[in-house]
């Protein structure tokens, strides 16, 4: 098997992903930088106080974080409806799909094992084998799915607080987003730092973080880490 390659992403997911993770980005700077009310602040007064110094006032860089966002939500939009069959049902339909005998035995394995190490899994009583996932493990899709579902929620109270702005909305409408807005970025962002972590500097996931530029990783890794998509995808090997 060596060193033969099997394709996992297309050109259209790699750009949307690599895309989505720049808005963020520059969500989170910009928005954090937003946070006037200093309770509120995760990281203190100095990050608010030097976006603001550097973006020329606290208006200009509202204006930065709500055309970033309208941008993210215009494209995901766009990218979502034209690519319902082809990407969005398809992969709604992936991270929905569980299996939960074998997926709660594979997080506590997979836990013990990142965790402890083989050595104490055995000591545990585990052997060994970690059981077989699909195209996504249930690690990946316990993260989609509120990543997805947050995205939308979090598009969605953004128009209500810019549409605020120039229409005359229900104030309690309004305070509700803000809060909603604000609560869901922080517990997306949680499951962000998880997933940064698998994917850059956990051992043995490089080849899922190369993949994510060059849209194929080796047999061997796909066999080992997705066992049931590549014994479906095998004979795509090129
Ligand atoms: C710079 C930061 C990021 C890195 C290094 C990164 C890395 C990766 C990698 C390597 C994969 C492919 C996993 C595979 O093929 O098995 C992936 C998939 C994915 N990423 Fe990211 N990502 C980042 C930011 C984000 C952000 C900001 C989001 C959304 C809030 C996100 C959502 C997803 C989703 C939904 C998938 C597919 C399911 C999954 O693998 O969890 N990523 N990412």
């Amino acid at each position: 098997m060596g060193d033969k390659m099997i394709k996992r992403h297309t050109v259209i997911s790699i750009f949307i992903h690599w895309f989505n993770a720049v808005c963020w980005i520059i969500l989170l700077l910009t928005g954090v930088g937003l946070i006037s009310n200093t309770d509120l602040n995760p990281i203190g007064t100095w990050w608010p106080e030097m976006m603001r110094n550097m973006f020329g006032g606290g208006e200009s860089l509202l204006w930065i974080h709500v055309i970033c966002g309208s941008l993210w939500i215009i494209v995901f939009f766009i990218f979502g409806i034209s690519g319902i069959k082809g990407y969005t049902i398809p992969f709604i339909k992936e991270i929905l799909t569980f299996s939960p005998s074998n997926d709660i035995l594979w997080l506590i394995k997979k836990g013990i094992q990142m965790t402890l190490g083989y050595k104490v899994m055995a000591k545990l009583g585990f052997e060994p084998r970690i059981p077989d996932q699909g195209f996504y493990n249930v690690g990946q899709k316990m993260f989609a799915i509120p990543a997805l579902l947050g995205g939308i929620v979090i598009g969605l109270t953004g128009i209500v607080m810019i549409a605020s702005k120039f229409y005359v909305i229900n104030q309690a409408v309004v305070q509700w987003s803000i809060l909603i807005h604000f609560l869901v970025v922080g517990a997306v962002f949680a499951g962000l730092l998880i997933h940064v972590f698998m994917a850059s500097i956990a051992k043995g996931e490089l080849p899922a973080l190369i993949s994510m530029f060059t849209g194929t990783v080796p047999a061997e890794y796909a066999e080992h880490h997705h066992k049931l998509w590549y014994d479906e995808a095998k004979d795509q090997v090129d």
